[in-house]
């Protein structure tokens, strides 16, 4: 064409078609004040925005997309902004974790089914980040991420309050009445000060950093507070930098690699993450078709020791995290020592290496050295195996005591987390510290969805004679806030005849994390016997989305997506709807 429209855009199928259907197309776009010249063939960007007041950490994300648009508009593109689902991890029931690979579902269809080009990911709370990237890769158009920030630190009576981290806190205060309900109150408004995701490095923060450490979002932006006015600029420049992907091509498949995730599994070691980045970036992974399994996430964090001191397995919080240099600062450490590979590329178009050449550090005690670490290299997350997990469970050693991570002691089994809640304040609980907490059906089709209940409280009678911690074995997850000797993940779960079904009160369980074991001190012969006396549990949904999810969802190892979600589905316009 000679008035430089480009008509290979794939937005062009729609607002340059010609006759009746571009005019459906562009005419009632215009209802919204549009002139005729934003259809020139410019670069269409779409903004997913999560913002809902359902889901609080992304409830200012329509502020965000604005600065977005601005940036686009700026850059010389459309912007349309789009709602997507928002999977808020505090009020979804039974488990926002259920619907993940919903919204990941939702996202990739409503990109593809549209006239974009190109798109901009706001997402916060835990299961959004992973959602959206899983949706966008599975349709590989250009894609950059902006997370909504981090809450600022919590305040409680002159102390830094963390949260989630704090929640498990104060009810073991209130349970062993070093606080009062009323005190309990006041702190609830105390850790939640101002728009965000947890500002502690809970999941959300974790997954914020990873979709940095991968490429996908502008270098230095994960750390940015909510309402810090850079956030914005962040958003703003992640506008502007869309509209130059769309011309440059860069997709995610160039972006998420086998190095890239590599990287990001080592900072996640280094940031002292959350275990459910270990399922987020195994199902991501699982989009563009890169090999990625549990073993990975131990083989390739032994050397990485963790640099990052932030709740839950440190002191401070995101605000001091991003005031001390954040992730920049870290990935130039590890970077420095060899530990990622610097010639990935990233969304700006450049390299980690390029991206991290200028970064500083201000906070030596939020972010350590790698030859003076915050904790030394072999404490992060560690996988383990044997008769009990067949398939893998995952352990935070930087959350749990040192002292039980070689630990054997009897099984006390609960069939639900309501099982265990139902007698945890019994005074005559047949516990003590050494008891093993076994829960189960909590995994990915048992409960169904995998929810963040595998950290139990403690028994209170144990809890008020000062026991700190115990082992709990379960197939669920733990939230990223959470701390404590807890294996997770437990694969393959109870629900579908995992070793875990067969556990009965009393068995001596056997969990040596050095060795990476995680064993059931039964003989072969009388597990063979009881698995034949095993019968499955009822199917609870027969269906609605939750049958549709639990006839498909896959195993925790495998990252509990879709199988039929698997790959990439790609953006090829889709036939004519008039
Ligand atoms: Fe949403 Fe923690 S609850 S980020
Ligand atoms: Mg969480």
């Amino acid at each position: 064409m000679t008035d430089g429209r480009r008509t290979s855009r794939r937005s062009q199928a729609w607002f340059g078609a010609q006759g009746r259907s571009g005019m459906v197309y562009r005419s009632w776009m215009r209802n919204q004040g549009l002139g005729h010249e934003v259809f020139d063939g410019r670069p269409v960007i779409g903004v997913a925005t999560s913002a809902s007041e359902l889901a609080p950490c992304n409830a200012h994300l329509t502020q965000v997309a604005e600065a977005v648009k601005r940036g686009v508009w700026q850059a010389g593109g459309l912007p349309l902004q789009f709602p997507t689902m928002a999977t808020g991890e505090t009020l979804m029931r039974p488990t926002a974790m259920l619907y993940r690979n919903l919204m990941a579902m939702e996202v990739e269809e409503l990109i593809r089914a549209n006239p974009l080009d190109g798109v901009v990911l706001l997402s916060g709370c835990d299961k959004t980040t992973p959602a959206m990237l899983m949706g966008a890769a599975s349709v590989d158009l250009p894609a950059v991420m902006v997370t909504g920030g981090p809450m600022l630190n919590g305040k409680y009576r002159g102390q830094d309050v963390g949260s989630g981290t704090h929640v498990w806190k104060f009810e073991e205060d209130l349970k062993t009445g070093r606080m009062t309900e009323e005190e309990c109150f006041f702190a609830e408004g105390c850790m939640a000060r101002s728009h965000g995701h947890c500002m502690t490095m809970g999941t959300a923060s974790t997954m914020a950093c990873m979709a940095e450490a991968l490429g996908m979002q502008l270098p230095g932006s994960a750390a940015w507070p909510a309402v810090d006015s850079r956030r914005m600029e962040t958003a703003q420049a992640a506008g502007q930098r869309i509209v130059t992907m769309v011309e440059e091509e860069l997709r995610p498949s160039w972006i998420l690699t086998r190095e890239a995730f590599e990287n990001a599994i080592r900072v996640n070691a280094a940031i002292g993450g959350s275990t459910n980045a270990v399922i987020h970036l195994i199902a991501l992974a699982g989009r563009v078709g890169v090999e990625l399994g549990l073993r990975d996430f131990d083989d390739l964090v032994r050397a990485v020791p963790t640099l990052v001191d932030l709740m839950p397995s440190g002191k401070y919080l995101m605000e001091d995290f991003c005031y001390a240099g954040g992730l920049p600062a870290v990935m130039a450490e590890l970077l420095g020592g060899k530990l990622l590979h610097g010639e990935q590329i990233t969304v700006n178009g450049r390299t980690i290496a390029e991206n991290t050449e200028s970064a500083e550090r201000f906070g030596p005690d939020v972010i350590t050295r790698l030859d003076a670490p915050f904790q030394p290299a072999g404490t992060g997350i560690a996988v383990l195996h044997g008769n009990l997990c067949p398939d893998g469970a995952v352990i935070k050693q930087s959350a749990a005591s040192p002292h039980l991570l070689t630990h054997r002691g009897p099984a006390r089994v609960f069939d639900s987390p309501e099982a265990y809640h139902e007698v945890a304040d019994d005074p005559d609980l047949d516990v003590d510290k050494n008891t093993v907490i076994v829960i189960r059906n909590a995994g990915p089709k048992g409960y169904p969805g995998m929810p963040e209940v595998s950290n139990v409280p403690l028994p209170t009678k144990l809890l008020k004679a000062g026991v700190k911690d115990m082992v709990r074995v379960c197939d669920g997850r733990m939230s990223g806030t959470g701390y404590g000797t807890v294996v997770l993940h437990v694969a393959p779960e109870a629900a579908v005849g995992g070793p875990l079904a067969l556990v009965r009160d009393g068995d001596l369980v056997v969990l040596d994390v050095p060795n990476r074991v995680l064993r059931l001190d039964v003989d072969d012969a009388e597990l063979t016997r009881r698995r034949q006396a095993w019968t499955a549990p009822a199917e609870r949904h027969t269906s609605g989305y939750a049958w549709l999810y639990t006839q498909n969802v896959e195993q925790a190892d495998r990252g509990a997506d879709f199988g039929f979600l698997r790959g990439s589905r790609g953006h090829e316009v889709p036939r004519d709807s008039h």
